[in-house]
């Protein structure tokens, strides 16, 4: 679970660093997962809110319910969402009884459970027989282009430190097919694997740059651990990498997304 304790902080932060890329993201999961209109859906690792949105936009804010274990982002989450169910719990234990949900879903956030296998049997669990089980996860080793060029550029500037953080090390399941395999492990049925790529557009470097500094998610809390000058040479490294300057630009990012069915007596009805 590295780095789950880093999102107990500002909503704000978390929306300009990885935020940006999230309500793309959502609908994309969406569509892969086969959420439709009718259905009630739970949102796992809520985070602000960004799934949790489209969710409630698509179906109904009273058809969504959301969780987290952040204190700061439930409560931008239910501020922002009136009429949606949001309440403090980890994936590993969600307040709903079996079979509450058509659809449960996850963004970005199985890599950040205590115990994932954990996590998604629960997640099976409060979904009904027959119902979606569907998460995805960033490719930190390949392409979610802003966290692998910020990681090869800390490997530059603090080699030793960076090589024990580097997410696209220290994160399991974010490789391809690895995330299909624990669907299967928590015994979901039709497992489905494919790629989501979306985009984020950002005014100028600085506009990328400044919410690392502020200590967010595990890239903004190694940032933020740097002495001064070796901030400023992570800055001119990441800067350099990217290629990118004062004018606005726009970067793309691929997540490798599961989808499963929940196996029980109503799956002939699906
Ligand atoms: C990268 S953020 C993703 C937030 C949101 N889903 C999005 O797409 O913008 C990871 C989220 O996982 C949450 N998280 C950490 N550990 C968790 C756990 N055990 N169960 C559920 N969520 C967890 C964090 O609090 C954080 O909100």
């Amino acid at each position: 679970m590295p780095g789950a304790e880093t999102f107990r902080a500002s909503a704000d932060a978390y929306d300009r660093l990885v935020g940006r890329y999230s309500t793309q993201l959502a609908s994309a999961l969406i569509g892969f997962a086969g959420v439709e209109l009718g259905m009630r859906a739970l949102d796992v690792g809520c985070g602000p809110g960004a799934l949790t949105a489209v969710l409630a936009e698509r179906l109904g804010p009273e058809k969504v319910a959301a969780a987290d274990p952040s204190e700061p982002f439930v409560e931008a989450c239910r501020s922002r969402l009136p009429g949606v169910n949001v309440v403090v719990a980890g994936a590993e234990a969600l307040p709903f009884p079996d079979g509450t949900f058509d659809a449960t879903l996850s963004q970005l956030v199985v890599n950040f459970m205590r115990d994932p296998a954990a996590g998604v049997r629960e997640m099976a669990r409060v979904t009904r027989p027959g119902g979606i089980v569907a998460s995805c996860v960033w490719d930190y080793a390949g392409e979610m282009t802003l966290l692998r060029a910020f990681w090869d550029a800390a490997r530059e500037v603090a080699p030793e430190r960076a090589a024990v953080a580097d997410e696209g090390v220290v994160m399991r399941w974010c490789a391809e097919g690895e995330l299909a395999d624990l669907w299967r492990d928590a015994g979901l049925r039709d497992v489905r694997f494919g790629a989501l790529v979306v985009s984020a557009t950002y005014t100028g470097f600085e506009d990328l740059w400044s919410p690392f500094t502020t200590g967010i998610a595990p890239s903004g809390a190694f940032c933020d651990s740097l002495d001064e000058n070796v901030r400023a040479a992570l800055h001119d490294s990441l800067r350099r990498r990217l290629g990118v300057g004062d004018g606005s630009f726009e970067l793309s990012a691929r997540a490798w997304a599961a989808s499963g069915v929940v196996p029980g007596s109503s799956e002939e009805c699906e």
